[in-house]
């Protein structure tokens, strides 16, 4: 983090800066990092390969590029599956100059590492590959408002990202509210008030997302979103979804409140930012958009969750991605205890120990910025 703390300080936003506040993945390349639990996400950008090398050889329009491509990857976390991702894009781009003949013309590659301002970027910095065709950059922040210049960018591109909401809805924490949520750390089996504050959210974050990136993108520009879904609202049995395990894990929080080793009261005050849209969900957002064309939208073949086959590893997997929000509500001396028992409850499922089971989704979906909205200096 030192590298950010002048930045940090230099911030005067307090409202993000504690809406965020340890939000981030576990930093570092302990046996409790990201870095070291976030083979799920790496076999998302392995699928997904193939399929963003194919529309950049046939969308990508380099004529209308300049001598510098930039691209930027938004939510990188601190970097290991960020990196990979960064080398199909350069790479790709790199080869289309090459078989249109333009070797002469082949771009400076500028890549533009964003995630919020607590992510562990120094060991971002320290673990970049050797091996690139880019110069790197951070840009921390939220990547619901504006981070770059105008049209400063070719190429937006972010995975497993989209599901985490700029904050827990309000209405939900709020013991007067019909969406209050007693007794639940998500909408998993929540009343119906609970899923509409969680899904109107949603839409204006990813509203928030695209006009942002609007403004950043060159005309012409593309962007690639591979997103964490769902099938359906309502999970199908005998099967489950990252919903499910969020309800089961939320059970975790009940027992040990129960059992007094923190207050209800706690419990009703945490819910989980976290929002797992169907895929006709997610369209009709995007279609609501102006700037952008669908070009490709589909859901991905065998996505990376296979990866993780235990419930060990599972837990692992999730401990990486929420250690830090649930050690800023509750207190760090929980951690074990909760993820121990979480670790138990899904060992004990025969169902959630069975990667099989796993009906959870990933949504690729490729953009073209639409040139006749783009409006330079306006
Ligand atoms: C599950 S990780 C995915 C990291 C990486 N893209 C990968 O595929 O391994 C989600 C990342 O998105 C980041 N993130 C979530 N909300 C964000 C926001 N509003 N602005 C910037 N980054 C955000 C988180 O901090 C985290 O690093």
């Amino acid at each position: 983090m030192k590298m950010f703390q002048s930045y940090l300080s230099g911030i005067r936003c307090p409202g993000i800066r504690r809406a965020f506040r340890r939000c981030a993945m576990n930093g570092g390349e302990g046996p409790n990092s990201y870095a070291r639990n976030s083979s799920d996400q790496k076999g998302v950008v392995d699928v997904a390969k193939p399929i963003i090398e194919e529309e950049i050889s046939r969308k990508l329009d380099i004529k209308h590029f300049s001598s510098t491509f930039r691209v930027a990857d938004f939510g990188c976390s601190t970097g290991h599956n960020s990196f990979a991702a960064m080398q199909i894009i350069t790479e790709a781009v790199r080869r289309r100059f090459e078989i249109e003949g333009l070797v002469s013309q082949i771009p400076d590659f500028h890549v533009f590492f964003n995630d919020k301002v607590t992510n562990d970027f120094n060991t971002l910095f320290n673990s970049l590959p050797s091996q690139r065709l880019y110069y790197a950059a951070g840009v921390p922040g939220s990547f619901h408002g504006r981070l770059l210049p105008k049209a400063a960018l070719d190429f937006a591109y972010s995975s497993c990202a989209f599901n985490w909401l700029s904050e827990v809805p309000k209405a939900v924490l709020d013991n007067t509210s019909p969406a209050w949520n007693r007794g639940n750390i998500h909408y998993m089996g929540a009343r119906k008030e609970v899923c509409e504050e969680y899904a109107n959210h949603y839409a204006k974050d990813i509203k928030s997302f695209l006009d942002s990136r609007a403004e950043e993108m060159v005309p012409g520009g593309l962007m690639t979103l591979l997103v964490p879904a769902v099938p359906a609202f309502w999970d199908p049995d005998p099967a489950y979804t990252t919903t499910t395990e969020l309800y089961l894990f939320g059970s975790c929080f009940m027992d040990m409140a129960k059992e007094g080793r923190f207050s209800e009261e706690k419990v009703d005050s945490f819910n989980i930012p976290v929002y797992l849209a169907i895929p006709q969900e997610l369209k009709a957002i995007i279609e609501r958009n102006d700037k952008y064309t669908i070009e490709r939208m589909e859901v991905l073949d065998s996505p990376g969750r296979r990866n993780l086959t235990g419930p060990r590893d599972r837990a692992a997997y999730f401990r990486a991605a929420s250690e830090g929000m649930m050690a800023d509500h509750f207190g760090s001396e929980i951690i074990e205890e909760l993820f121990d028992r979480y670790t138990k409850k899904l060992a004990g499922s025969p169902l959630f120990s069975d990667p099989d089971c796993d009906k959870s989704i990933m949504i690729f979906v490729l953009l073209h910025r639409k040139p006749e909205s783009y409006c330079y200096g306006s």
